[in-house]
């Protein structure tokens, strides 16, 4: 058993290369460079289109932090009948580049417009409702790892955090288990959000969480509570937070007994 589990996390520690539909010539872009890792991609669309794509009214704004290569957008657009737009901030090129591709591939340039700069310059001036991030979440000490940009500071948590005090009505995050979850949520409830809806999946660690640096610092979270995970697998929560209306449900407290649960 326990040999099994060292060789799917070996598995999924290679380093990829990525090689990319929609440029003329296929390029690969290094997973150093543009976020890869389709299983929690994959789950972040179908987390934007069970709780925010199907059921904004038409013509709704929605603001993106970290378009990565965009497939997730683009996917949960062509499954739904989603009738705004959907403005991305992203700081790679190269992810800018191929979801740009990918966009005009699938003719969804009225409905996602990409911008290749800092989320946090760039998001004031649209007024949207709706904020939508899988955000950086790898805690470790500094930012030397793997992919710098996936940083999420000591804990993980320091740009989910920042993006729950943004002030939009709306907003779905992915919240990952070993990234002080707790304090997350609690942060989120003191900028007067509730948890409205959620979804939580499984995942194993991963190219950028498997990295030894990221790995020891993990384990270091645990051991203050931190971070919640098992020999094989830890959680990744797709959360709706919306600002407080009377009568209206709070699953707060459900969302961290699930997430904590290991
Ligand atoms: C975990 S990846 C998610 C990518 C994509 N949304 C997905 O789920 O496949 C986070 C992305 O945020 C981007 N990012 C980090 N800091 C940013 C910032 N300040 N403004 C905009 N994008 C940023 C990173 O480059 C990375 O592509």
């Amino acid at each position: 058993m326990k040999k099994a589990v060292l060789n799917a996390v070996k598995l999924n520690s290679l380093k990829p290369s990525l090689p990319r539909i929609g440029s003329p010539e296929l390029k690969s872009y290094s997973p150093d460079d543009v976020f890869f890792c389709p299983e929690e991609s994959q789950f972040y669309s179908q987390c934007l289109e069970k709780m925010v794509l199907s059921r904004c009214e038409a013509f709704e704004q929605v603001i993106e932090f970290g378009t990565g290569d965009g497939t997730p957008v683009i996917s949960g657009l062509l499954k739904t009948r989603f009738a705004g737009t959907i403005h991305g901030y992203e700081l790679s090129h190269s992810a800018c580049e191929v979801a740009q591709n990918r966009i005009e591939q699938y003719q969804l340039t009225d409905k996602y417009k990409i911008h290749n700069h800092c989320f946090f310059e760039g998001y004031k001036a649209t007024g949207a409702d709706y904020l939508i991030a899988n955000p950086p979440y790898i805690p470790a000490p500094d930012n030397s790892i793997y992919m710098p940009a996936l940083h999420g500071g000591v804990d993980g948590a320091t740009i989910t955090n920042k993006l729950l005090s943004v002030g939009c009505q709306t907003v779905l995050l992915m919240i990952s288990a070993y990234s002080n979850p707790v304090e997350t949520i609690q942060h989120a409830i003191d900028e007067g959000y509730s948890v409205v809806d959620f979804m939580v999946t499984p995942l194993q660690f991963g190219y950028y969480s498997s990295e030894p640096k990221v790995r020891d610092w993990i384990t270091k979270l645990r051991e203050e509570n931190k971070a919640f995970y098992s020999s094989n697998i830890y959680f990744l929560a797709g959360v709706l937070f919306q600002h407080k209306s009377a009568g209206e449900t709070d699953l707060s407290t459900e969302l961290i007994k699930v997430i904590t649960a290991l």
